[in-house]
């Protein structure tokens, strides 16, 4: 028959303080313990839960707080999330235990005002010097819980977990074991120190003053082994899904979409989502334009429509035949020469998109009587366009497309213009191809604005 599940708080009329002998406390409060069924003290396999409230406080981490944002500040490892209330400024951070908790555990509650508590050095360690203490004196097997309460994403409302723990087995892997319908469980790992740590907050409430319990029942969780630890609850960084707090990640992202981009050559045949072509493109037209114009435009080439592919091969049939002209023609080069350099690998013929960029002189650029100053208009909408095809590429990547700029069409300009039917006042500003990355991009060093920043003396 299995034992059913009791919790026992114990309130002790005692406020807790610097150098106090926590376990002598404790041992006298669980050795009187009085049961339901009359009997009192602990038995193999029972858990002492207690809070770390007490346990900060034997060990003297309580610190006078003229400022507790520097306190928290001191105690946090990473800031995951901020949120500016009303109230103030709520920091959720991670700390040197690997715990995320708002405002780094630092706690104003049940101390002297103008004090703070800290949350234990190291709640494992004060978890397993309580249990040997114990098992020594009382010839028990049982283990100890240290409990702090925690907000949960998600979810309103706090509840007690197990930030410190000895002689328990603090997660239960179902992994592997059959349910009673014949499924297979996968992923299933219980935190039972965590659930431990919870019942007894419900059981004792927070406002009876009963730091400390006795659960009894689980002793099938209790081990000899002490190398459970409180610790191994928290998820390895690398592993978790949501490490920053949503306006953190966001900002992350942004900072991030820059440097993300980068040439890439390579594409698999996996198709390109259209959808994300079209987004790419509402971002790309955001780029600021001369006299508040919009003079952007596209061509977009794919390889699973037949008259796209048709209408490729031609243009770049063209614009080799015009440039091996212009290396026989003006630069005097031999056939066999022309040949070698033509036939390179041309991403833009195998790309699963083609993408020809332009901008339209048509569409808001000024006239004026004199060349120079065309000229100049001319290049006002050429470095628009450029802004708009880095911002172009930069949502392709975050899209998780990759891409690479190929000059070609902006040294054959009429070719484009006389294929597609466009005015002459267009200038094409090369051609992106557009594909799944097969590989990524090398890394490369950091950049230092002192290198780029013309000295003014
Ligand atoms: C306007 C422009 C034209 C380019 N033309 C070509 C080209 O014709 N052929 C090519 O292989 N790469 C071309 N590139 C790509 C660059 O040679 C180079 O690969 C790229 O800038 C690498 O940096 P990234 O990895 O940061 O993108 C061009 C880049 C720009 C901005």
């Amino acid at each position: 028959m299995t034992t059913p599940l009791q919790i026992l708080p114990l309130a002790l009329q005692h406020s807790f303080a610097p150098g106090d002998d926590l376990e002598a406390i404790v041992l006298d409060a669980v050795s009187s313990a009085r049961w339901p069924d009359g009997s009192t003290g602990l038995i193999d396999g029972d858990v002492i839960v207690v809070t770390s409230k007490i346990v900060a406080k034997v060990e003297g981490r309580i610190v006078q707080a003229d400022s507790r944002e520097e306190i928290i500040t001191e105690q946090a490892e990473r800031v995951v999330a901020t949120k500016v209330t009303p109230r103030g400024v709520t920091s959720i951070v991670q700390t040197s235990h690997g715990l995320v908790l708002a405002a780094a555990g630092v706690d104003a509650s049940n101390t002297d005002v103008g004090t703070v508590v800290l949350l234990p050095e190291d709640s494992d360690a004060s978890a397993q010097r309580l249990r040997s203490f114990l098992m020594e004196r009382t010839g028990s097997t049982v283990a100890v819980v240290v409990t702090d309460t925690m907000g949960r994403p998600w979810r309103l409302g706090v509840t007690d977990v197990a930030i410190g723990a000895s002689g328990i087995q603090v997660l239960d892997d179902h992994t592997g074991r059959v349910d009673e319908y014949g499924n297979t469980l996968e992923m299933t790992v219980v935190a039972v120190a965590d659930e431990i740590a919870s019942a007894v907050d419900l059981a004792t409430g927070k406002l009876s003053g009963a730091p400390l319990a006795i659960v009894r029942g689980l002793a099938q969780y209790v081990t000899a082994n002490e190398s459970s630890r409180a610790r191994d609850i928290v998820r390895p960084l690398e592993e978790d899904l949501f490490w920053l707090g949503t306006a953190e990640a966001m900002a992350e992202g942004a900072r991030r979409a820059v440097a993300g981009r980068r040439t890439i050559r390579f594409f698999t045949d996996d198709p390109v989502d259209p959808d994300a072509v079209e987004r790419a493109i509402e971002d790309a037209v955001l780029a600021p334009a001369p006299h508040h114009s919009e003079p952007f435009g596209f061509l977009v080439l794919r390889d699973d429509d037949t008259r796209h592919r048709e209408q490729r091969t031609l243009l770049l049939d063209s614009m080799r035949e015009a440039w091996e002209r212009d290396l026989i023609d003006i630069d005097g080069k031999g056939e066999d020469e022309v040949q070698r350099r033509v036939a390179r690998g041309n991403i833009l013929r195998t790309a699963p998109v083609v993408i020809i960029p332009f901008v339209d002189l048509d569409r808001g650029a000024h006239t004026y009587s004199d060349e120079r100053r065309n000229a100049a208009e001319r290049d006002l909408f050429m470095v628009a366009g450029g802004a708009c095809v880095e911002n172009l590429l930069i949502r392709l990547s975050a899209e998780g497309l990759g891409s690479a700029w190929i000059s070609s069409t902006i040294f054959a300009p009429s070719i484009v213009r006389d294929q597609f039917g466009l005015g002459d006042r267009v200038q094409p500003l090369g051609a992106v191809a557009v594909g799944v990355p097969a590989q990524g991009a090398k890394d490369r060093p950091p950049r230092r604005a002192h290198d780029y920043i013309v000295r003014i003396d």
